[in-house]
């Protein structure tokens, strides 16, 4: 196994998940935790230094043990493991004046000689992502520069002989485009075969919750989407019938929804789950309410009282499970105040851990979304449950501009229920991120049959994404739409007219609310 040892860098977790996907294993752990005893035993067969926001030069500036490099084994530093490497071996690191190198760079080809450059280079320059302040003045012995950038004559470093490498810029993230490549060639070298799977990932994440929790009980909240469903399917392989699910009903789900997530967990999961249907409370406390805001909120706060009721009334728990997932731990450090954080504020269970005094069990936290899918299918949830689409917390509330009334739900359901069928039916479901119907509070006058109509108009939402954070419209047919317009006011009574919204985010959002 690979060992990364975390000095701190916003994107350590990058590099963790460059290795899952050439499929070997890895563990981080952070400097402070790796000393020569930890070496030993676990007995690594390659080390990655991570970067990290500290100053070499700077007293007491964290090092790994200077064991690691008298393994006898592959050392990768980046950035700041670069610099502590070269530090450590007898180089020189100096903090650099003024001009601290961000961003895109290019790398000048290299010595192509170098493993760790196989399929680098092949005539052109290599871009690079650059974050650091300082830099290496002098090699450590035994070392010479492999490709250099006009910023970084020391770009990337490398003794061969005792198969040490480092680099200035970040292989890991995105902007280094043949980063994997990279990380491929040093696995390569150090002999790993990439031979492990989300088999191996779940057998550990088994184990490490178990090992958290002990004999002591466990509260899901769940709510039918993948990340909740996954982090409860997993919880409960490892700890069985220590786990109750809640899964909350505001009454604002789509059709059939409640009813279909409650029956895979109990007959396909065979996982205890309280439905708890407070549909009436929710759409009471919504009566008369169209500000969006006002009814995130009156949500928001209605979902932790009923959790909170629901949590004691089966005699409370230790721990609360949470589906946080890793761009979620990303960006609540990094983009603190954005406004993607009342987003989360909302969907995770917020403030409830504090408040009941409950510890957090967050198994995916290392995870991004497509290994949270590989990893729900590798636990046996249904192909079709693990590829649904986002759908937020609030629910229908939000797709449902104007006051919320359950006849307009109803409508609601029924149309947003033929818009996906018509997608599927087409095999669109998964080319696009999320699709749904919103309920306009308009009336509009149409004419079918000999009679006159005076019903509702809807809009037709379909999206791709990657993130949720950007979106464009999704670029459908003109007579795909035709037909599900024809559909929708075909069966669906209550809507006589439907339009198709073509605004990308930004400058729109998603959600009409
Ligand atoms: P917007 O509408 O902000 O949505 O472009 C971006 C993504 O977030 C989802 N969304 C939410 N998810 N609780 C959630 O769990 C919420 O309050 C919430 N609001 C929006 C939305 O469905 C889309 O995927």
């Amino acid at each position: 196994k690979l060992l990364i040892i975390d000095f701190g860098s916003q994107v350590t977790q990058l590099i963790a998940r460059r290795l899952r996907e050439i499929s070997v294993y890895c563990e981080i752990h952070p400097f402070n935790a790796v000393d020569e005893a930890f070496l030993d035993e676990f007995a690594p067969r390659a080390v990655i230094l991570s970067g990290g926001p500290a100053s070499v030069p700077d007293e007491g500036s964290p090092k790994p043990p200077a064991k690691v490099f008298e393994l006898g084994v592959p050392v990768l530093g980046i950035c700041y493991g670069q610099q502590v490497m070269m530090h450590m071996l007898g180089g020189e690191v100096v903090r650099t004046q003024g001009s601290a190198e961000f961003g895109r760079a290019y790398l000048e080809p290299g010595d192509d000689r170098l493993e760790l450059f196989n399929g680098w280079f092949q005539g052109h320059r290599e871009q690079v992502w650059m974050s650091h302040g300082d830099h290496v003045s002098r090699l450590a012995p035994g070392f010479a520069p492999y490709a250099t950038s006009p910023g970084a004559p020391f770009a990337v470093v490398a003794d061969p002989s005792r198969r040490f490498f480092a680099t200035q810029f970040h292989p890991e993230v995105h902007h280094t485009p043949n980063g994997p490549k990279l990380f491929e060639n040093f696995c390569a070298l150090a002999g790993f075969t990439g031979d492990w799977t989300m088999q191996a990932y779940r057998d550990q994440a088994v184990q490490a919750i178990r090992d958290q929790v002990g004999d002591a009980r466990v509260l899901c909240a769940l709510s039918g989407g993948v990340d909740s469903s996954v982090t409860a399917a997993l919880i409960h392989e490892a700890i069985g019938d220590q786990l109750t699910c809640v899964f909350v009903d505001h009454g604002l789900l789509r059709k059939n929804e409640a009813q279909e997530v409650v029956e895979m967990f109990r007959d396909h999961m065979n996982l205890s789950v309280i439905h708890a249907d407070e549909s009436d409370l929710f759409l009471t406390a919504l009566e008369g309410v169209s500000d969006p805001e006002q009814k995130r909120k009156t949500i928001g706060k209605l979902f932790i009282d009923v959790f909170e009721k629901h949590a004691h009334a089966i005699g409370g728990a230790d721990f609360l499970a949470q589906g946080t997932l890793y761009p979620d731990v990303i960006e609540s450090v990094s983009f603190s105040g954005g406004p993607s954080v009342t987003i989360k504020s909302h969907h995770n269970v917020g403030g409830l851990p504090e408040k009941m005094g409950m510890k957090l069990v967050e198994p995916l936290r290392e995870l991004f979304k497509d290994e949270v899918r590989a990893l729900g299918r590798e636990l046996g949830l249904p192909a079709h449950f693990i590829g649904r689409h986002p759908f937020p917390g609030p629910g229908l509330a939000i797709r449902c501009p104007g006051e919320i009334t359950r006849a307009k739900l109803e409508i609601l359901r029924e149309a947003d229920a033929i818009f996906i069928d018509q997608i599927r039916k087409h095999g669109l479901y998964d080319e696009i991120w999320q699709a749904f119907v919103a309920i306009l509070p308009v009336r509009t006058v149409g004419v079918m049959g000999d009679g006159r109509t005076y019903d509702y108009a809807c809009a037709l939402r379909a999206v791709t994404s990657v993130d949720g954070m950007t979106a464009d419209y999704y670029p459908f047919a003109h007579d795909f739409l035709g037909e599900t317009a024809t559909r929708i006011i075909n069966n669906v009574r209550g809507i006589n007219r439907v339009t198709y919204d073509i605004t990308s985010k930004p400058p729109g959002t998603i959600e009409w609310e």
